[in-house]
């Protein structure tokens, strides 16, 4: 696939993850955390305060209606940016500078695709060019993180 190809069809699957102020947009925010926090509970420790937070407890929160909407907005930037490589990398390495303090095991930066991708098929969105498409965005978003982890003397 091309970049524009990977671009494209990364594009066309976000229609259904929306970025908004209305209800049905934040609600799609929240549908990432009640899907990662149910299906991969042990994530949570990263998350101060809700490493006990059930999907319903993520419904309830307004914490995670804000944070849905920065997680579906930094998954946007990746895809519309896929096909300006300098943008694309540059914006992996400032979200793991942003992400230092969480102390991360490294190769979350990869299996956040699985997750991500498991998420838009609970939505419809996700057929085989479309799962290929983020298959291959993660492995340049991962590849970029793990280089910049290594860059700065930090696990890799
Ligand atoms: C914020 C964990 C992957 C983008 C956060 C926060 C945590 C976290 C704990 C703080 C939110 C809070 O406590 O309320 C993780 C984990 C990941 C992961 C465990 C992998 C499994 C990613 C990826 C991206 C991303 C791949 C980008 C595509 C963001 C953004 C914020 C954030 C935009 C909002 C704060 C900021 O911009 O600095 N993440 N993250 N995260 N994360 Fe992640």
């Amino acid at each position: 696939m091309t970049l524009v190809e990977v671009k494209a069809a990364c594009m066309k699957s976000l229609e259904k993850a929306r970025l908004g102020i209305d209800e049905r947009a934040i609600q799609d925010g929240k549908d990432f955390y009640k899907y990662m926090f149910g299906h991969y509970p042990d994530l949570r420790i990263y998350f101060k305060g809700a490493e006990n937070f059930t999907p319903d407890d993520v419904q309830k929160s307004d914490r995670f209606a804000k944070q849905g909407q920065r997680i579906l907005l930094a998954c946007h930037i990746l895809a519309n940016t896929y096909d300006d490589p300098d943008t694309f990398k540059a914006y992996a390495r400032e979200t793991v500078n942003r992400h230092r303090q969480f102390k991360m095991e490294p190769s979350l930066w990869s299996a956040f695709f699985t997750v991500f991708i498991e998420y838009l098929a609970t939505k419809d969105a996700i057929d085989d060019a479309s799962k290929k498409a983020w298959q291959e965005l993660g492995k340049e978003f991962s590849t970029e993180c793990l280089t910049h982890l290594k860059n700065l003397g930090l696990p890799h």
